[in-house]
């Protein structure tokens, strides 16, 4: 490579990390003489940072909607073995091969192992699919925002209400371009001192909000009904189907599987200790995502009157189920609905920031262009990646596969083809390539690693297996050549 090349590329991947660094730097406070705390406020520093990457549309639009799917407790319990297994392995190796390697995906790779630069690209694919469909789902959030300042809470609660936004032309394609012109407006200024600070304040907040209105819809009558469902399982719903939903719910909701926490890793202190951070951003990141479940599932219920056809609402079931809620709490549902769509915006804007900004830094890097260039690159693309899910349950609709609409298209190849083939592909690497051993004596730089031996287990044998086996079953799947 050359060196101005490689330049270029640190320049660009600089530019979101700064953003981070400069909260490390705020939260740190600064170190006496002898004072060995100064890496544990670091360490928040750098949880907070990979939290909110994590916490986003993942936690509270698809998490509950893909657990009342996949029948409530038996979706949770799968999820759960799956992020304190294969989620910890997979986070602890990105994290600790940016640290090792000082890059991010894309040269990690390729700085570890030539012949393995091939992944860092595959990686990168990813979060240029997944851009436009998050920020069409923004721009319904935004939406959604704007009719609940404007007091038409009840209008959105009307049965048909969300379905015709989102069958529409015009209107789903403004709020997308809105919420894409937001997040490129913020990526073009810099993070730093705006969206950072306010998503200190605001996830706290968004937090207390979600524990706030579970409490509120555990109060209506028939939610009993939901949160039974919503903890019992349903033991005709584990198929691989099943697996590989929440296994691609969990890619995609820890922020992995698409090389950027291997960015995040080439930033974070060599005194901080890996192992304790992934596990409080693990925590972080399923408590938010089980909350949101908890407060849409049994309002489901509640709506519905116990019908369980009511719960396959599907990706809509957020937008269509909370504004029902709001209206319920009579006047005051559209100041608490205000409030509710603005935190998820907020949430939604943090990660689809951070997704933006690793498109661009692609373009910056290989390219070789300014980040204005690359701004407008992305956005372009972006755009137009973005019309046919904006347009997907309308104008377009014909553009399906399988039943499955263009957004749902884009979301199905990312989290269940493409997330699977990378996080095999670097189970493989570490534990056949590289070994081990290299992420655990970066692990090891400072404290015992107390995992160490499920992490080599699962690294080397259970993960890679597992993957393969439902990759395998859910293509076939596909082809019709079996029915899961
Ligand atoms: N984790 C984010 C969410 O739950 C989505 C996401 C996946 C993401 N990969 C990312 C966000 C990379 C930022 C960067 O909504």
């Amino acid at each position: 490579m050359s060196g101005k090349n490689e330049q270029n590329h640190k320049h660009s991947e600089h530019k979101i990390i700064n953003e981070y660094k400069h909260d490390f730097q705020e939260s740190t406070h600064k170190p006496e003489a002898g004072d060995t705390r100064s890496s544990f406020s670091n360490r928040i520093g750098f949880v907070l940072a990979a939290a909110g990457s994590a916490v986003g549309l993942g936690n509270i639009w698809r998490f509950p909607y893909l657990a009342a799917k996949y029948g409530g407790g038996s979706f949770l319990i799968v999820y759960l073995l799956l992020v304190i297994s294969f989620g910890f392995t997979l986070m602890v190796t990105e994290i600790a091969l940016g640290r090792k390697t000082g890059k991010s995906a894309i040269q990690a790779f390729s700085m570890l192992q030539h012949k393995w630069g091939f992944v860092g690209i595959i990686c990168a694919a990813i979060p240029i699919i997944i851009t436009p469909y998050y920020c069409v789902i923004g721009g319904w959030v935004a939406k959604f925002f704007v009719a609940f300042v404007t007091g038409q809470g009840t209008a959105s609660a009307a049965d048909g209400y969300f379905n015709n936004f989102i069958g529409g032309t015009f209107s789903p394609l403004i709020w997308f371009v809105i919420y894409l012109a937001l997040t490129c407006v913020v990526v073009l200024l810099g993070v730093k001192d705006g969206i950072e600070r306010a998503s200190r304040i605001l996830m706290p907040l968004l937090i207390a909000f979600l524990i706030g209105i579970t409490i509120y819809s555990f109060t209506m009558d028939g939610a009993l009904e939901g949160i039974k469902f919503y903890f019992t399982p349903d033991l005709s719903k584990f198929t691989p189907a099943l697996f590989l939903a929440a296994m691609g719910q969990m890619f995609y909701s820890m922020s992995l599987a698409m090389g950027i926490m291997i960015t995040y890793g080439s930033y974070m202190k060599k005194s901080d200790h890996i192992e304790a951070s992934v596990k409080q951003i693990e925590w972080f990141d399923t408590g938010v995502a089980m909350l949101a479940g908890l407060m849409i599932v049994p309002a489901v219920f509640a709506f519905s009157g116990g019908d369980e056809n009511a719960v396959n609402a599907g990706p809509g079931m957020m937008f269509v189920t909370m504004p029902k809620m709001f209206t319920s709490m009579g006047i005051s549902g559209n100041i608490v609905g205000a409030i509710f769509f603005l935190l998820v915006l907020f949430a939604a804007l943090t990660s689809s920031i951070s997704l933006l900004e690793t498109v661009v830094s692609i373009f910056a890097d290989k390219l070789r262009i300014s980040r204005l260039k690359a701004c407008i690159i992305s956005f372009s693309l972006t755009f137009v990646l973005g019309v046919p899910s904006a347009l997907g349950f309308g104008k377009l609709s014909m553009i399906s596969i399988g039943g499955m609409s263009f957004l749902d298209m884009c979301d199905f190849i990312t989290n269940s083809v493409l997330m699977p083939i990378v996080a095999l592909l670097t189970c493989i690497f570490v534990g056949f390539v590289i070994k081990p051993s290299t992420v655990i004596s970066e692990i090891e730089t400072n404290g015992i690693f107390k995992r160490k031996g499920l992490y080599i287990v699962f690294i080397k044998y259970v993960a890679p297996i597992m993957v393969l086996a439902i990759l395998i079953s859910s293509v076939m799947n596909s082809l019709g050549l079996i029915t899961l």
